[in-house]
């Protein structure tokens, strides 16, 4: 498994689109993903990515994460090859999922979470790519 990005719930996301371009990391990318009420922007680094996500209203997943513990990293995306098959695995290791099936996340990637109470406090979101799941049918 590989870094994909590093969730960060905020509150604004063209201040903080801003903030970051300001450390010299502009955006790449922008948009809705209605699976998660979000509106989402991409910020790339060196062997990853932020994703930065602004909810539509409190309440939604993330609305509630900002009002219990305020904006900062929300979760850590790792890419899987066939996240079907990577879920079965943590189904049979006794793993705790959020998500027991695969849904749709942003750029047409399927995505599913992890239980923080599985990896010492950290939302763990696996993710595959659409070139790969659209090449298996
Ligand atoms: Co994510």
């Amino acid at each position: 498994m590989k870094l994909d990005h590093i969730g960060v719930a905020v509150e604004d996301l063209d201040a903080s689109l801003s903030a970051y371009q300001a450390l010299g990391l502009p955006s790449s990318h922008r948009e809705t993903v209605p699976d998660d009420q979000v509106e989402v922007a991409f910020v790339p680094f060196s062997g990853g990515r932020f994703e930065l996500l602004q909810p539509h209203g409190v309440d939604t997943p993330v609305g509630r994460f900002l009002a219990k513990r305020g904006p900062g990293m929300h979760h850590v995306a790792l890419a899987v090859d066939d996240i079907r098959m990577e879920l079965q695995r943590l189904r049979d290791a006794g793993v705790r999922l959020i998500d027991a099936e695969p849904r749709r996340g942003a750029e047409g990637t399927w995505v599913a979470f992890v239980h923080p109470a599985a990896t010492g406090g950290v939302l763990l979101e696996l993710v595959e790519r659409a070139a790969e799941s659209d090449a298996r049918g």
